[in-house]
């Protein structure tokens, strides 16, 4: 059974087995393109990069029904301002001019499609945007989060959904 929904799994850096049977990896871009990145080392400072959800979505209206997920793990892009040649951008995908009207649909989206009693993780990245300002786009309050965030920039946000609220 399909348990845990990633609705923006980018090249699923993030998960140990990127091809989890309880896990639908969901983004809104299917593609392979090559990527110039000498950060690694690699003499001609070539990369590949992958994006190959089992579903292109849009989290902003997802294709799944209320309550569906135990689990979601929301990780969207975090940059407004990016170079065009930017791997960053080109990798983890720029937020828009209405980001805030897009996350704020992206968390609700993501709450409606939670078990009553689900957990939601939220994965933000304060390069350009204070975690503050994204938290502020759901009415739901998260539990708890790591502090790293403070020296190395990634927050790890936890929330869980109450109990009989179906929308929010
Ligand atoms: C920060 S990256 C995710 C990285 C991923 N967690 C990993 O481990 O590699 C954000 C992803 O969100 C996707 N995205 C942007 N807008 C989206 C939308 N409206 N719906 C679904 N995915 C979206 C981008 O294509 C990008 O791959």
């Amino acid at each position: 059974m399909m348990r845990v929904l990633d609705p923006c799994c980018g090249g699923r850096m993030m998960w140990f087995d990127k091809n989890h049977p309880d896990v639908v990896y969901g983004d809104c871009r299917d593609l392979e393109m090559p990527l110039t990145d000498k950060s690694h080392g690699k003499a001609d400072g070539m990369r590949t990069l992958r994006i190959e959800p089992d579903m292109v979505l849009d989290f902003r209206n997802l294709p799944f029904e209320d309550g569906q997920f135990r689990l979601v793990a929301f990780d969207p892009p975090h940059l407004i301002r990016a170079g065009k040649k930017s791997w960053l951008a080109a990798k983890y995908g720029k937020l828009g001019a209405c980001w805030q009207d897009d996350l704020r649909a992206g968390f609700a989206e993501c709450f409606r499609v939670l078990a009553d009693d689900g957990v939601l993780i939220f994965k933000w990245s304060e390069v350009q945007i204070k975690l503050s300002e994204v938290l502020a786009l759901t009415p739901h309050k998260p539990l708890f989060g790591n502090t790293s965030g403070k020296r190395m920039g990634t927050h790890w946000i936890v929330f869980m959904k109450p109990i009989a609220e179906a929308s929010a």
